[in-house]
């Protein structure tokens, strides 16, 4: 095997937040969505030869990594980005916050659809907007359940008087939906007759499962604003760089003058050569962590499935993130999770973090070995409810 996804990694007493923070020697943690995996061997080389420069001093982002970020997408995605529709700043996070506070004034609405990443609520919160709930509509399967828009609410969602913004996540966490090419069309059609504009977060958009296409919503609806970042899918959330597209240039004025009024205009140079390493040279390492990814889904629901036969499990098409539903061992999310830790020695996120009480999400993006052992404390624990 060219690229070794097995490799039992060593991330405790690296200041690290998934592995550190619970200051206990026996967590397994599965929780904060980042991976246990080393980084793809062209962004290691890249990242390495920039720090041997020694040489840290403020960044003028280049030419190259515009080309990189616009061939990536065009090549891979069939998305045609220009350089000049492209704002980078330090994270998704601080993108969706600081687009929001450019298009959003005090006491307009915001739509979420939930269960949603938790730093959605709060970006809605932080930047004084209302938040305007469209739950996403449970479907059982044969196999678990999975989640369609509800697009009836999301039309009068979006028909209030003080909504301004869909906030979509494309794909979907915690859920793992990859919304196909006729839902972001509804999105869209809805959106415009409402005068909604649309925020799309992408950042999971690497992370497809086989048999499903990510559909970059800028070529459904080349109005809306979308956010990116290699972040998740190479492994890169602590060099904190993200880029923000946005075509139309008064928007994106608006959007600029925002990230300048955060103080979040700048990248640092280990980000910068990250992204370009990545979108330039790491394909090939992305479809093997891809498909090592899946293999692990794939063990999680088995392995978890045999055991506890009433346990429903969302059918994941895509991020690292599994979601499952706990509602029948009559306990809150947010105790499942204590005892968890405290009993388990197994760290998961609650649901409520979500605005999903009654779930867990399970990240699975580690070692197989090492997500054996969580599931076995994890089930040890589950046998005793
Ligand atoms: C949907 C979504 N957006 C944004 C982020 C975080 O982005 P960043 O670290 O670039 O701020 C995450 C992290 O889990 C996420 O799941």
């Amino acid at each position: 095997m060219k690229y070794n996804f097995d490799e039992l990694t060593e991330r405790r007493n690296t200041g690290c937040v998934k592995w550190d923070s619970d200051n206990d020697p026996d967590m397994l943690p599965l929780w904060v969505a980042d991976m246990d995996f080393q980084t793809a061997p062209s962004v290691k080389e890249a990242v390495m030869s920039r720090a041997a420069t020694g040489i840290y001093g403020y960044v003028r982002v280049p030419d190259s990594y515009y080309e990189a970020l616009t061939r990536w997408f065009d090549t891979r995605h069939g998305w045609h980005i220009d350089s000049d529709m492209v704002i980078y700043t330090s994270g998704v996070v601080p993108a969706l916050s600081a687009i929001i506070k450019a298009l959003v004034k005090p006491g307009e609405g915001v739509i979420i659809q939930t269960p949603a990443y938790n730093c959605f609520f709060s970006s809605v919160r932080n930047n004084h907007a209302i938040e305007i709930d469209n739950p996403l509509k449970r479907i059982e399967t044969a196999s678990g359940f999975t989640y369609e828009i509800d697009f009836e609410d999301l039309e009068a969602a979006a028909s209030r008087p003080e909504t301004r913004l869909l906030l979509l996540c494309n794909p979907q966490n915690p859920t793992g939906r990859v919304w196909t090419r006729a839902e972001l069309e509804q999105v869209r059609d809805i959106c415009r007759r409402n005068g909604v504009r649309v925020l799309s977060d992408e950042i999971h958009c690497e992370l497809i499962h086989k048999g499903y296409e990510y559909i970059p919503y800028a070529t459904i609806d080349p109005e809306a604003v979308v956010c990116c970042s290699p972040s998740k899918a190479f492994n890169t959330a602590g060099l904190q760089t993200a880029n923000i597209v946005c075509p139309d240039t008064g928007t994106r004025n608006l959007i600029d003058r925002s990230i300048n009024e955060n103080e979040v205009c700048d990248i640092n140079p280990f980000g910068v050569v990250a992204l370009e390493a990545a979108y330039n040279d790491g394909g090939e390492w992305l479809d093997a962590l891809n498909t090592y990814l899946e293999d692990n889904y794939r063990y999680l629901r088995e392995t978890l499935g045999s055991a506890f036969p009433q346990l429903r499990i969302c059918d994941s098409q895509a991020t690292y993130l599994a979601w499952i539903d706990t509602h029948h061992l009559g306990i809150s999310s947010d105790n499942l999770d204590k005892l968890l830790r405290e009993n388990g020695k197994v760290h998961i996120n609650s649901g409520t973090m979500y605005a999903g009480d009654g779930y867990m999400r399970i990240n699975y993006a580690c070692p197989r070995s090492r997500l054996a052992e969580a599931l076995r404390r994890l089930a040890g624990i589950l046998k005793t409810l």
